[in-house]
């Protein structure tokens, strides 16, 4: 059956070049890409490419040199409330406790306590965080972390979520551990994720999509619809296949 697609996000040759002193570094160039409602889009590329960058211009903390971006058909220029991260850095506030640090994107908008606890309570209790609400972040292990990165992402309800190497820093276990939770969160929430990764294994396990993007100025080499049922089996053959069909095109060793 042919579904009828919203369009979510829309970039259009987006550039960004850093101007320095004496000389310039393109960083990003002439990226174009559409993003659809509920999908689970992957942005696949080589460190230090560029990715980092492109989201930032993505949710509105970096400036563009040249492109359009439109977000539910809206050009945007400064940060949108449709739009929530979870770093590639730890993010979390040292001083406040897990519950505390889900809670900042609520309170920022104003949402009255008892509201605001019950909404966190949810994505604590699915990611996994139930009994450590009270904890500070320095009690807690490298994934754990990272899971409440991701229900504060979640608790304000954003339209789309922009997820930048979630899992970069987490041992192999943990890290399969948290894509394959995650991709239970986003059948339960069917949010529209844009997630970066520079690791092959993880685009295709996650991507109803993958955007390739080249090694800097990162640019789109290739677009993969990945169409294997989710969960996937990372043996199978079809599976591996597009792997390597993918590990064909990349630059450099990702
Ligand atoms: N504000 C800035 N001024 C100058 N150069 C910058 C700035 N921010 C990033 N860069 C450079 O742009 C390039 C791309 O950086 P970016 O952080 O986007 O890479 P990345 O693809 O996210 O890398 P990684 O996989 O390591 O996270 C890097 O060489 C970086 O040094
Ligand atoms: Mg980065």
């Amino acid at each position: 059956m042919e579904q009828i697609k919203t369009k979510k996000v829309e970039v259009r040759n987006l550039s960004k070049i850093f101007f320095q002193k004496n000389s310039s570094f393109e960083v990003v160039k002439d990226v174009s890409f559409d993003v659809y409602d509920g999908e689970f889009l992957v942005l696949l590329g080589p460190g230090r490419c560029g990715k980092t960058v492109l989201l930032n211009m993505l949710i509105g903390t970096e400036t563009r040199t040249s492109g359009e971006i439109h977000i539910n058909g809206a050009e945007s220029g400064k940060p949108s409330p449709a739009m929530s991260m979870v770093f590639q850095k730890k993010a979390l506030l040292p001083f406040k406790t897990v519950m505390e640090n889900v809670e900042l994107g609520l309170k920022f908008q104003k949402i009255e306590k008892e509201q605001r606890r019950k909404i966190c309570q949810k994505y604590i209790d699915l990611v996994g965080l139930h009994g450590f609400e009270n904890s500070y972040p320095h009690e807690l292990s490298g994934g754990m972390q990272q899971r409440a990165g991701i229900a504060r992402a979640y608790a304000v309800s954003p339209d789309i979520l922009i997820m930048d190497e979630p899992f970069g820093a987490l041992d192999a276990q943990t890290r399969y551990q948290m894509e394959e939770e995650l991709l239970q969160i986003w059948e339960k929430e069917r949010k529209t994720i844009i997630f970066v990764t520079n690791n092959i294994e993880e685009a295709v396990y996650l991507a109803d999509r993958i955007i390739l993007l080249s090694s800097c100025p990162a640019h789109v080499k290739a677009v993969f619809p990945i169409e294997l049922p989710k969960p996937r089996d990372l043996f199978d053959p079809e599976f591996l296949r597009i792997r390597e069909q993918i590990e064909t095109q990349t630059d450099l060793s990702l």
